[in-house]
């Protein structure tokens, strides 16, 4: 990029950055307090999340703490390059980039690596994994890893029931102030917006069908539904598609639900939820989109594999040709409100980086047991009330009045 270019990625950088802070008011008021006692002071944090102007607020936080900060991406297709130079002109050191595809990815997450971080604020355990497989002395050298994600928290309980990981990670995913929010109403908004915004295309009677009933399908299921859509959920838990029908989703085998969607979305957490089979089911003209951690969620080389020819149809669209009918997958199967859109909104961002800054902070200052804990509940209390405080609004306190007295008059003898 020339000088004037990266001025003004640098200016427009700023600008994202500054709108996310004005509408972050638990990280910019209650993180930023708690975070300003110097536990943080002097140690390497590094932030592998999406690269986008929220990530950016948390590195900024973090820096100010005292940290020294190192931040990458956990997606090749969610770096944004005006981040990525607002954040380094502000003196923060960025191994990511925009444009680059997996090889740069791997390439930069490895240079990450030898920065041998103390901590690591992760997306997916992406670096985590890799500094186990490639870094395995840095690896064994970190003090902790903070996790986002349903399919990195997995990824780290089954380190850790293998008795491969060494020190105490949190899961920033089991805190009730991340998945109740951030998969439900994050992902099930934006998944939508994304899906409409790439398209084009109206949703009031659209037959979508999700792919996984968590807190990810749940939220998708629940946007599409409000629109208008009519929505059909494929889950291969049966307590999970029993909430679905009762939630009031039609559900039924792929081969029930497939045939006649006009869109179909992943979010299982998996791999190859959509592969060749699910293929041969769809109607010309269905559109795949995935919102699950994993790009190989709808299997796009098995696709690129059997389809005769694929072009691109409008950006961010690929078609694919299956002898007769077309398949189009957004986004190339990366996280599509993501990678397709703008990510999650700024204020759901707000409490997930709220609990993972928290959890670096926690890390950093107590000594937790080896393997996979969960941020205590007084903390993620803490940020529910801070966000509550950012409305306005203060709850009453817990009365006595209201314990039932069930141990009043029993027997000594029972005790
Ligand atoms: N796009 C985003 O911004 C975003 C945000 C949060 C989480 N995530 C990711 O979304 C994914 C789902 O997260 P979650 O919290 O809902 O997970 P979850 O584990 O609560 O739910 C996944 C569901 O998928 C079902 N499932 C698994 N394989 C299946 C298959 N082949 N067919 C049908 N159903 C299947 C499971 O039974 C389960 O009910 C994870 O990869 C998570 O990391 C993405």
């Amino acid at each position: 990029m020339t000088g004037q270019a990266v001025d003004e990625a640098i200016a427009e950088g700023r600008r994202k950055i500054e709108w996310v802070r004005r509408n972050s008011p638990v990280l910019d008021g209650y993180v930023r307090e708690t975070l300003a006692d110097g536990a943080l002071r002097g140690r390497r944090v590094a932030v592998v999340v999406h690269l986008e102007a929220k990530t950016a607020f948390l590195a900024k936080i973090l820096a100010e703490a005292g940290a020294e900060v190192v931040v990458g991406g956990s997606n090749p297709f969610t770096t944004r390059n005006d981040v990525v130079e607002a954040l380094r002109a502000d003196g923060l050191t960025v191994i990511g980039r925009e444009g680059g595809g997996y090889p740069e990815w791997e390439e930069d997450l490895l240079a990450l690596a030898d920065t041998e971080p103390e901590i690591v604020i992760d997306d997916g355990a992406e670096l985590t994994v890799r500094m186990a497989k490639h870094r395995p002395d840095a690896f064994r050298r970190l003090a902790g890893v903070t996790e986002e994600t349903t399919t990195g928290t997995h990824r780290l309980e089954r380190m850790a029931s293998a008795g491969m990981l060494p020190f105490p990670a949190l899961t920033a995913n089991n805190a009730r102030c991340k998945h109740l929010f951030d998969n439900r109403y994050g992902t099930g908004q934006t998944t939508v917006q994304a899906l409409l915004a790439l398209t084009n295309m109206q949703i009031a009677g659209m037959r979508i069908v999700v792919v996984g009933y968590g807190w990810v399908g749940r939220g998708i299921a629940t946007y599409a539904k409000a629109l208008g859509a009519r929505v059909g959920v494929l889950e291969v838990d049966p307590v999970r598609a029993l909430e679905a029908m009762m939630d009031g989703h039609a559900v039924g085998s792929a081969a029930d639900l497939l045939p006649g969607a006009a869109a179909v979305i992943t979010a299982t957490g998996g791999i190859r939820a959509v592969g060749l089979p699910e293929f041969d089911l769809l109607s010309d003209g269905a559109i795949l989109a995935n919102a699950g951690h994993h790009d190989l969620e709808i299997d796009v080389p098995a696709l690129e594999s059997a389809a005769t020819s694929s072009r691109q149809a409008r950006p961010q669209i690929r078609a694919f040709d299956l002898s007769g009918r077309v398949v189009n997958v957004l986004s190339e199967g990366a996280l599509v409100n993501i990678a397709g859109g703008s990510g999650h909104p700024i204020e759901i961002m707000d409490l997930t980086f709220a609990v993972q800054g928290l959890g670096a902070h926690h890390l950093a200052g107590t000594e937790l047991p080896v393997g996979v804990n969960v941020l205590p509940k007084h903390l993620d209390d803490a940020i529910a009330a801070a966000r509550l405080r950012a409305g306005g609004i203060t709850l009453d306190e817990p009365d006595q009045r209201h314990v039932d007295d069930v141990l009043a008059g029993l027997s000594e003898g029972l005790e």
